[in-house]
């Protein structure tokens, strides 16, 4: 009987291969126009030499800002469902991803992986429970707030209710405060530890690696040798920023190195993604996209990214399937051989088949955020806030249109209230204008776009499909109707890291 047992066919469906290592690294504002695989004057051989031999997703989605994009990426669920859809988690506000949220790397750890962080966090730290320590990784090595100095790596914030600005060192190891990093930059920090984290690994052993890397986000610095080659850029910001994607080029081309010398890369996927567009006033640009970091045009949301594997069963094209930042979680807990109805109710979908074998992609809607207190903290000139204005005329009555939303689904997509800036920003000297701004009247809360004929966003189509605006306001509602409160509360001016000379959990 045991032998019986012991001899019996493997459950349907169980998989016979060893689960892969998954190594996910993500870019910090890194725009469209920024990757030599899409044309941009900045070189990216490592990475367009990966996305070349893997599969480039060409209609991939993140959300327009950091904290957004990376609740979404750990947890597979919709800021709207975790309270979070409003901006970032600002230094000293006492927020964090709920903790009754369940991460991908617990997942993953559940299934037996090795689970390590390196890089920004940015999904809170007021209390301990917040860190990522606790929330899945077996080990983490990084920074946790939104950005700092590449070099010092301290961060400094205004708190309001000390009416003072503090400055201060934010870089743990663990949950120790890491020091003796002075004055090295932080890419080359990361790929140490990053590559250590491989040569240490052992191979039968399943190995989640999230590698979110601090480049190429503001503020612009980068060793001088990196400039060089960018000389024949004019603008400053630009040219700076080209030197940072460089380095992080080179970062990328170190860590697959050594995934394939320690001998894994024939077992792993490897995923590359930016958390959200190109901010243009620090270097960043997205053209031919419209809009920029913080905005839900498509120069916003539309992202980076790609997957390069031995294990993919299609190789060296491009997807045109819908896919979204959330839907990582699903697919890689699928791939581990894991589950996830530990979860809450999952708003990605598991695009595995889509990715490595072209399969229609299972996701057709996509909900791109619903903030009801959205405000453009870097307004462009001409494209001000509309005026709050009474929208809700019979035909449109579904849904507030004077909110800011933005809905994909299939081709479509629309927009309301105000999505941000709305101008497209050439890339600076290579044209002789630096900003096309929008001639919309800055009372327009309304668009439908055709994203596969018209991916710039230039020609609103609402007039002439209101069957179709109909149909995405009331999807807009149905979610609107489905989501918890925002989370946003006051700075807690305990956060003060005066006494410390660490920014880290104060409660
Ligand atoms: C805040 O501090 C500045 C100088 O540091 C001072 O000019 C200002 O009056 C202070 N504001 C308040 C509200 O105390
Ligand atoms: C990549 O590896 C080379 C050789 O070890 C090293 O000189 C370089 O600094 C590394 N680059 C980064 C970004 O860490
Ligand atoms: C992966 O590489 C290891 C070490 O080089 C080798 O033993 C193994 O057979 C390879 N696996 C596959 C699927 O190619
Ligand atoms: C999840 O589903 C699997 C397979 O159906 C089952 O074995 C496991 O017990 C479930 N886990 C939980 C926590 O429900
Ligand atoms: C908006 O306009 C409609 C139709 O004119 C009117 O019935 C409604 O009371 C107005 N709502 C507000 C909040 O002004
Ligand atoms: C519609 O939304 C705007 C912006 O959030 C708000 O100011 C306004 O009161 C809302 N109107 C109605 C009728 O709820
Ligand atoms: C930029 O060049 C285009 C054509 O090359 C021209 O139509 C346009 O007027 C120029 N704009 C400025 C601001 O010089």
């Amino acid at each position: 009987m045991l032998l019986l047992l012991l001899l019996a066919p493997p459950a349907r469906g169980a998989r016979l291969e060893r689960p892969p290592h998954v190594v996910l690294v993500l870019a910090d504002d890194l725009g469209w126009n920024d990757v030599g695989f899409h044309g941009s004057h900045i070189r990216t051989p490592h990475l367009d030499a990966l996305a070349a031999g893997g599969v480039l997703l060409d209609n991939y989605y993140t959300q327009p800002l950091c904290t957004p994009s990376r609740s979404q990426l750990l947890t597979g669920r919709y800021q709207i469902h975790t309270g979070l859809q409003h901006q970032i988690i600002w230094p000293c506000q006492p927020s964090c991803v709920p903790l009754d949220e369940k991460l991908l790397p617990q997942l993953l750890k559940e299934v037996g992986y090795d689970t390590h962080m390196v890089g920004k966090w940015h999904l809170g730290m007021y209390r301990k429970e917040c860190l990522p320590t606790r929330r899945g990784f077996d080990t983490y090595f990084g920074y946790l707030l939104g950005s700092e100095d590449y070099y010092s790596h301290e961060h400094c914030a205004f708190i309001e209710a000390l009416n003072a600005t503090r400055c201060a060192l934010d870089f743990r190891d663990g949950e120790e405060v890491a020091t003796g990093y002075k004055n090295i930059y932080s890419a080359n920090i990361f790929t140490k530890r990053a590559t250590a984290l491989i040569a240490n690994h052992p191979p039968e052993k399943p190995l989640f690696l999230y590698l979110a890397l601090q480049s190429v986000h503001e503020p612009l610095q980068v060793p001088e040798e990196y400039l060089k080659p960018y000389d024949f850029i004019q603008d400053k910001h630009r040219h700076i920023y080209a030197g940072m994607v460089s380095l992080m080029d080179e970062a990328v081309g170190n860590v697959t190195a050594a995934l394939k010398s320690r001998g894994l890369w024939n077992n792993t996927v490897f995923i590359f993604s930016t958390d959200n567009g190109g901010q243009t006033l620090a270097g960043g640009n997205n053209w031919p996209l419209r809009g920029r970091k913080w905005t839900l045009w498509e120069g916003g949301v539309r992202g980076v990214g790609f997957v390069a594997s031995p294990l993919l069963k299609q190789k060296g094209v491009k997807s045109r399937e819908l896919i979204h930042i959330s839907d990582w979680l699903p697919t890689l807990v699928k791939l581990a051989g894991g589950h996830t109805n530990g979860t809450k109710p999952l708003d990605g979908f598991d695009v595995w088949k889509t990715i490595s074998e072209g399969s229609p992609s299972p996701r057709v809607e996509l909900l791109h955020n619903i903030d009801p207190y959205f405000v453009d903290t870097s307004p462009c000139p001409g494209n001000r806030m509309a005026l709050a204005k009474n929208d809700s005329s019979l035909e449109y009555s579904a849904f507030n249109t004077s909110v800011h939303a933005a809905i994909r689904h299939g081709k479509w997509k629309l927009l309301t209230g105000f999505p941000g800036c709305g101008s497209w920003f050439p890339p600076p000297s290579q044209y002789n204008t630096s900003e096309i701004p929008s001639l919309d009247p800055s009372t327009k809360t309304l668009w439908l776009f055709d994203i596969d004929r018209d991916p710039e966003e230039r020609h609103d189509v609402s007039q002439e499909h209101p069957h179709i605006v109909r149909k995405l306001l009331s999807r807009l509602r149905f979610y609107q109707e489905h989501s918890v409160p925002v989370y946003y509360p006051p700075q807690d001016p305990r956060c003060d890291p005066k006494a410390t000379g660490v920014w880290g959990p104060w409660m």
